[in-house]
């Protein structure tokens, strides 16, 4: 692999040589330069964490997937880490697709990832083999391919995307496929020492008969409940929900080795978002499920063209689970350390088609909102992410549809349209919005409902203000906070 990785590197320092950098994230992991997509391989070994991710790195498009790697002391500063896994054997000679990482019993780290290999040698128009492979690192930074550990089944069309865990003495896996009458399920494997598999039992089928496909499935125990994360390919939207082309969802359930997984709840949203796929969560080692999604599009993104990179992930995020059963999710709290500056805007009211300048700046902010709602009788308010009056994004809640608004009607460039999620409205409504370059991410009463979308303004002078329409906005409180760097060299 050491040619191929030697090849990669260097199309990625020539690229990153010419990266424009008008929308590069300051607080997202991103590639140096290239295209990025799934996170994979999270975990922590050997007292660091590692994200890896599927990257192109000869331009800012999908192409032969790569892992890429960065690598954190403390969840919120990142290092650049050399291209970890290159196509280079015959198993992923087209690409090596995503998967996850364990630390296997004799200290090593262990990743299952699959390989993908065109039937026709060029493209997807034959299908593809794809198989499960294991590759293993004494550092999680070199990696010595193993081969294919569970070959693609018989009655299987696409068979991908491991994601790895341990229980007693047994390690699990669920693969996402699509069935040979194309439907998207999810298998669970079982094996005593990550080489040889054995096929368990089909965890999970799509009902929507329109879903051919289920990529990155993750399975995961919050509190006594099991919950499946799912990529659903082909499904329809459901009401306000899973607009997107392709949409990821959960399930929450019982689970025990050697049963079946038993829903107690129906496809639920994870992150309402436009721009939120193939998220991937890892176990702390103080016990936190933290995970990160995907910020991408299956439709072409403004930085593909000229800027030299595309794709970035999410901030992490903490998931715990509800009484009722519902996935929250808030940026991680070591989130608070890349906090440069802070400004305490009080509680005040802004009156009845009026706004408030919250923050003269959107260059990388955190703010915090909680309105009363008890006392205002706006029907729609919210943030403006923008130029108020000119081009704006705004992230409102909507008291008529009962729902928190990501709308970038006049956002800039780049898809427009808008994405909502439904909230609880109780006596108060808080909301928390990360805004980077190219992005906004919220987080609606503590990771209630949440939202991850790009934004691309045509103008960096952005301020964020407050508005209120057909009525008042009573605000509590609101702390607007300067975001830093995540990367270390600053
Ligand atoms: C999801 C996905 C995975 C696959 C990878 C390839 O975005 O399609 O199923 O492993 O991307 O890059």
């Amino acid at each position: 692999m050491r040619d191929e990785l030697h090849k990669a590197e260097s199309a990625v320092h020539e690229l990153s040589a010419t990266r424009l950098d008008r929308y590069y994230p300051r607080f997202h992991i991103a590639a140096e330069a290239g295209w990025l997509n799934d996170p994979n391989g999270m975990c922590c070994f050997q007292g660091r964490y590692h994200v890896y991710f599927q990257h192109h790195p000869f331009s800012a498009r999908w192409g032969s997937p790569h892992w890429g790697h960065v690598s954190s002391d403390d969840l919120v500063t990142w290092r650049r880490e050399p291209i970890a896994m290159a196509p280079s054997i015959p198993a992923d000679v087209d690409g090596v697709y995503s998967g996850s990482a364990v630390v296997d019993d004799d200290g090593t780290l262990a990743v299952l990832y699959t390989g993908n290999v065109w039937r026709n040698g060029t493209d997807n128009d034959e299908g593809a083999r794809q198989t499960q492979c294991l590759a293993v690192s004494a550092d999680g930074v070199e990696f010595e391919k193993k081969g294919i550990v569970i070959d693609c089944p018989a009655d299987v069309i696409d068979f991908r995307d491991p994601k790895v865990w341990k229980d007693g003495d047994t390690w699990y896996q669920v693969v996402g496929i699509r069935s040979l009458d194309n439907i998207g399920e999810v298998l669970l494997y079982t094996s005593p020492d990550l080489r040889s598999w054995e096929f368990d039992r089909v965890i999970y089928r799509a009902d929507d008969p329109g879903v051919y496909m289920i990529e990155c499935p993750d399975f995961i125990r919050l509190g006594d409940k099991w919950v499946l994360i799912i990529c659903l390919m082909g499904m329809s939207p459901i009401g306000h929900d899973f607009r997107n082309q392709h949409n990821v969802g959960y399930v929450v359930g019982t689970w025990s080795p050697g049963e079946d997984f038993v829903p107690e709840t129906g496809l639920r949203v994870l992150d309402g978002g436009a721009n939120f796929y193939a998220p991937q969560s890892f176990e702390a080692p103080d016990g936190r499920r933290i995970l990160t999604g995907w910020m991408g599009s299956f439709l072409s993104i403004p930085t593909q063209d000229d800027d030299g990179w595309c794709g970035q992930m999410t901030v992490l995020r903490e998931l715990t689970l509800g009484d009722d059963n519902a996935v929250r999710m808030v940026p991680v709290a070591e989130f608070a350390r890349l906090h440069t500056a802070q400004h305490d805007l009080g509680g005040f009211t802004v009156d009845e088609n009026e706004s408030r300048t919250l923050s003269d700046s959107a260059d990388g902010r955190d703010v915090e909102i909680e309105f009363d709602l008890t006392s205002t009788t706006a029907t729609r308010f919210g943030l403006s992410i923008g130029t108020p009056g000119g081009e704006e994004a705004t992230v409102a809640f909507d008291a008529q549809l009962g729902r928190v608004v990501l709308d970038k009607h006049n956002g800039g460039l780049g898809e427009r349209g808008y994405r909502s999620v439904a909230v609880t409205a109780g006596d108060s409504l808080r909301l928390r919005v990360l805004v980077d370059k190219p992005s906004v991410e919220v987080f609606v009463n503590e990771g209630e409902a949440v939202l991850s979308s790009f934004v691309f303004p045509s103008s960096p002078d952005r301020s964020i203000s407050v508005f209120a329409e057909t009525g008042h906005a009573s605000v509590t409180g609101a702390v607007v906070r300067e975001v830093g760097s995540i990367y270390e060299e600053g």
